[in-house]
């Protein structure tokens, strides 16, 4: 039998968006795996009940911290930076998964679109702050939830109108411009990853995401009534949020990230995303963009 040369048991992992569906499902089997967890919050009510659910499921033992930061924040994202740097000893695995869509025009109090802020600037932002620390720890990993919704971002990246306003003209909920820029987003998470990956050739560290497959879970729940009775429906047709943390865990586990750093996955499986998350001039344009708007 072939033996692993990675495993996440004793190892340091911070996770977003661990309070709920695909997020918390990672965490509980990271959890019981043995990973020693830092969940980024917040919500501290949701976050202590996030803790006894781990425990729950990997016993008293199980090692979690909490850290407080607000994704739509760049201060936040900062603060909470740090303290990870002052305050862990080491740092093997990144995990951007917080995530959301805003079927409304707001932005943050950078300024920033807010779906764009939460899934694009601030994976990309975080990711920043800690390479030092997962370097330092040797052969990082950084995975990222993105989603087969980069689909619908059929355009690419609007780089003539990167706080998205265009997309909100016709805001609708089916088929309209929250759900092009949720895309946009998706596909900003793919081509980071890939980015990524080119930079950090030769450090050891390691990138990869993900799709979940489409999951029951809260996400958009919180953009009103008719939102809500569509994620119903789509329910139906939806796996559960452990089979969709099964990719997450399975990259955060295994010796596969190694192998093929700044990849797409789904069911555990390399995958070719869209045409426009696999060109790599794009990709460093938007990573020279993203560095505009820190
Ligand atoms: N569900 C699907 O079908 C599907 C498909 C493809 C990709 N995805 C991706 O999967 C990821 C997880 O989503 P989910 O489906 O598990 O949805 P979810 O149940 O709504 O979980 C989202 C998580 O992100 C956190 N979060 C959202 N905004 C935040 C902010 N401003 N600051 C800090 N944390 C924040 C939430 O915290 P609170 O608990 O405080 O709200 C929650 O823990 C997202 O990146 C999403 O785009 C989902």
């Amino acid at each position: 039998m072939e033996t692993k040369s990675w495993s996440v048991k004793g190892k340091y992992v911070i996770i977003t968006g661990a309070t709920s569906g695909i997020g918390l499902a990672a965490a509980k089997e990271l959890a019981k795996r043995g990973a020693i967890l830092g969940i980024i919050a917040r919500n501290p009510a949701k976050a202590e009940a996030t803790v006894a659910a781990l425990k729950a499921v990997a016993g008293d033992d199980a090692k979690v911290d909490v850290f407080h930061a607000d994704m739509t924040s760049q201060q936040s994202i900062h603060d909470v930076a740090k303290v990870i740097e002052n305050s862990w000893p080491r740092l093997d695995v990144l995990i951007n998964n917080a995530g959301a869509m805003f079927v409304k025009y707001l932005t943050t109090e950078d300024g920033i679109e807010m779906t764009w802020a939460v899934n694009h600037l601030a994976p990309f932002l975080l990711t920043k702050l800690l390479m030092n620390k997962l370097e330092e720890s040797g052969n990082g990993r950084i995975i990222t939830t993105a989603s087969h919704g980069h689909k619908m971002a059929r355009n690419g990246i609007g780089f003539d109108d990167l706080n998205g306003r265009k997309n909100y003209r016709f805001p609708h909920l089916l088929m309209g411009g929250p759900n092009y820029r949720y895309g946009e987003t998706k596909l900003a998470n793919i081509m980071f990853t890939a980015e990524l990956g080119r930079r950090l050739e030769g450090t050891g560290v390691s990138a990869a995401c993900f799709d979940p497959g489409l999951v029951a879970t809260n996400f958009n729940q919180d953009n009103g009534a008719l939102a809500r009775m569509t994620m119903s429906v789509m329910k139906r047709f939806s796996r559960t949020p452990e089979k969709g943390a099964e990719t997450l865990v399975w990259l955060a586990d295994s010796d596969e990230m190694s192998l093929s750093s700044g990849s797409y996955y789904k069911d555990m499986q390399r995958i070719v995303p869209s045409n426009q998350a696999q060109a790599p001039v794009a990709a460093k344009r938007l990573w020279e963009m993203s560095e505009n708007q820190l």
